[in-house]
C-alpha cells in the first residue's frame, strides 16, 4: 500500500475534510502514516484566517519541496482554504506542488491522484453552490480515534464580516441534507464515538437555504436525539442573531443536547461591530446571552474576540474588556486583527492599528479571559457533575483521566485506570484557570 501523510491546519472544518480525504484515499490504495518522511503523498490542508496561518502553509510546502529533490517520485498537494483562495498561483510560488485542491471539491481527489500519477499538474478550485452529499455517502470517513465525532452540517457563509476571508474560501452557505448527517452520526456512534459535534460557520442558520422543506437546526437536533444509546450532542458556531427561542427551548428539552453555546461577539463596542458588518450591537448581544442564561441552567457561553480591528480606539477596546465581564463569558478565543486579501477592512490601511498596540490589547484581553475562566470554574466547586472521559495520560508524574462536563468544562480526575470513552460522575474538588479538578464520589 502507498502511504499518505496529511498535515491539517485551521479549524474543525478542515479536520473533518482531512478525515474525508483519508477515507477516500483508503479506497484507492493509500494508508495513513504519521511520519511524513515515509509518505509517497504529502498533503497540507490549509487555513487562511490570518496571515500567519497562510505563511505556515507555504513554509510547510517549502520543507517538503526540498525533500522532493532527493525523492522525485514524491507527490505534494495543497488543500483547504489557502488552496481555494490562491488556486493556480500556487504553482508559481511553489513549483514542486503537484495539485491544488480547493474546499468545494474534495471529492475530486481520487481523479486528481490518478492524473498526477501520470505527471500532470492539477488545480481543482471551481466554486460550487451545492454540497457534496452525494459523493460523501460513497466513502467511509477515516475519523481520528477518540470520543468526539465532528459532522459538518453547513458549508460556507453569507455574512461577509468585513475582516473575514471565509466567505471567499468556503463559498456561499449550503446546508447538508438531514439524511446524510443522520447517517454519518449513526455510523460514528456505531463505531464507538460518544459525542457528536455539528459544525458550521453559522450552525444556527442551518436549513435556511432548503427550498423543498421547512427544516432547521432544532429539527435536526430532535432527530439526532432520538437515536438510541447514551451519547452527547453539541453544535458550533452560533451566530448571535440566528439563535431562535425555539432552538434554546429544544436544547433545554432534549436530554442528549449539551448546555453549551459558542456565540462569538468579536467586539464589545457597537461602533466596531457596525464597522465589522456584524448584524447586532452590544445591547442585542446582551439580550441574547441573557435569554440563553435564563432558559438554560448551568449553560456555558464562549465567544471569539478580535483585538485591534482597524480604527478601534482605546475606549472601544475597553468595551470589549467590559463585555467579557458583564456577560460572564466563560471562555473566549482571541486574535489580533490580520488584514486579509479581498476583504473590505483590509482596504482601510489608514485606520490600521500598529502591531505593538494590537499585541498589547491582545495581552490585556488574554488576562481578562483567564480571570473570567477561573471565576466561572469556581461556581462548580463542590458540585457533582457527569464527565465524558476523552484522554488518559501522565500529568506531572500522576496518571489522570481528562474529559468534559456537559457544559464543556474540562475536568482532570486522578485515577490509574484508563476510562476513555466512559461517562463518570465526579465531585468537583477544586479548580485551576483552565480546568476543574474532580474525584469519584
Ligand atoms: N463564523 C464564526 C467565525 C469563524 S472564523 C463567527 O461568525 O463567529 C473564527 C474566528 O477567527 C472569528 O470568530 C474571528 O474572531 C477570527 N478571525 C476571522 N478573521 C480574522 C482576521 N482577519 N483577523 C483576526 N481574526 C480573525
Ligand atoms: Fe467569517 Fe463572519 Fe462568516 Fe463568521 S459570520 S465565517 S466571521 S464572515
Ligand atoms: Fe481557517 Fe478555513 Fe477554517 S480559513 S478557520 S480553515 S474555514
Amino acid at each position: 500500500m502507498k502511504k499518505v501523510y496529511i498535515e491539517t491546519m485551521g479549524c474543525q472544518m478542515n479536520k473533518s475534510d482531512t478525515e474525508r480525504m483519508l477515507g477516500m484515499l483508503s479506497y484507492f490504495g493509500y494508508e495513513e502514516t504519521k511520519n511524513p518522511e515515509q509518505a509517497d503523498l504529502l498533503i497540507v490542508n490549509t487555513c487562511s484566517i490570518r496571515q500567519l496561518s497562510e505563511d505556515k502553509a507555504f513554509s510547510q510546502l517549502g520543507v517538503w519541496g526540498k525533500w522532493k529533490q532527493s525523492k522525485p517520485a514524491l507527490k505534494i498537494g495543497i488543500a483547504g482554504c489557502v488552496a481555494q483562495q490562491k488556486a493556480k498561483s500556487i504553482f508559481k510560488r511553489a513549483p514542486y506542488v503537484d495539485f491544488v485542491l480547493g474546499t468545494h471539491k474534495i471529492y475530486a481527489l481520487p481523479e486528481i491522484i490518478e492524473k498526477i500519477s501520470k505527471g500532470e499538474k492539477i488545480c481543482e478550485c471551481t466554486e460550487t453552490n451545492t454540497t457534496e452529499d452525494e459523493q460523501a455517502v460513497k466513502y467511509d470517513i477515516k475519523r481520528v480515534k477518540g470520543v468526539n465525532a465532528w459532522i459538518p452540517i453547513t458549508e460556507g457563509c453569507n455574512n461577509f464580516c468585513t475582516y473575514c476571508i471565509v466567505p471567499y474560501t468556503r463559498g456561499r452557505e449550503r446546508s447538508r441534507l438531514p439524511e446524510t448527517i443522520i447517517k454519518e452520526a449513526k455510523d460514528a456512534l456505531n463505531t464507538g464515538f460518544k459525542e457528536i459535534t455539528l459544525l458550521g460557520q453559522n450552525v444556527d442558520s442551518y436549513g435556511k437555504d432548503f427550498k423543498d422543506r421547512n427544516y432547521r437546526l432544532a429539527d435536526l437536533l430532535r432527530e439526532l436525539n432520538a437515536i438510541e444509546g447514551k451519547f452527547r450532542i453539541r453544535f458550533v458556531t452560533s451566530y448571535p442573531t440566528d439563535i431562535t427561542d425555539e432552538l434554546i427551548k429544544t436544547v433545554v428539552e432534549l436530554d442528549k443536547v449539551c448546555e453549551y453555546f459558542h456565540i462569538p461577539m468579536q467586539s464589545g463596542s457597537s461602533e466596531v461591530l457596525k464597522a465589522m458588518n456584524r448584524r447586532y450591537d452590544r445591547e442585542t448581544y446582551a439580550g441574547i446571552v441573557a435569554k440563553v442564561r435564563e432558559m438554560v441552567p448551568d449553560v456555558t457561553i464562549t465567544s471569539d474576540f478580535i483585538a485591534g480591528f482597524p480604527g478601534e480606539t482605546e475606549e472601544q477596546f475597553q468595551q470589549t474588556l467590559s463585555a467579557i465581564d458583564e456577560f460572564e463569558l466563560d471562555y473566549s478565543n482571541l486574535a489580533a486583527y490580520s488584514p486579509r486579501e479581498k476583504t473590505v477592512a483590509a482596504k482601510w490601511v489608514d485606520k490600521f492599528i500598529p502591531e505593538d498596540i494590537k499585541n498589547e490589547r491582545f495581552q490585556r484581553l488574554n488576562k481578562k479571559v483567564q480571570e473570567n475562566c477561573l471565576k466561572s470554574n469556581l461556581k462548580y466547586v463542590g458540585r457533582e457533575m457527569e464527565v465524558l472521559i476523552e484522554n488518559f495520560y501522565d500529568h506531572k508524574g500522576k496518571m489522570i483521566n481528562t474529559g468534559k462536563t456537559r457544559n464543556f468544562k474540562t475536568v482532570h480526575i486522578p485515577c490509574d485506570k484508563d476510562l476513555t470513552g466512559e461517562f463518570v460522575n465526579v465531585k468537583i474538588t477544586g479548580t485551576k484557570t483552565w480546568y476543574l479538578q474532580g474525584d469519584f464520589t
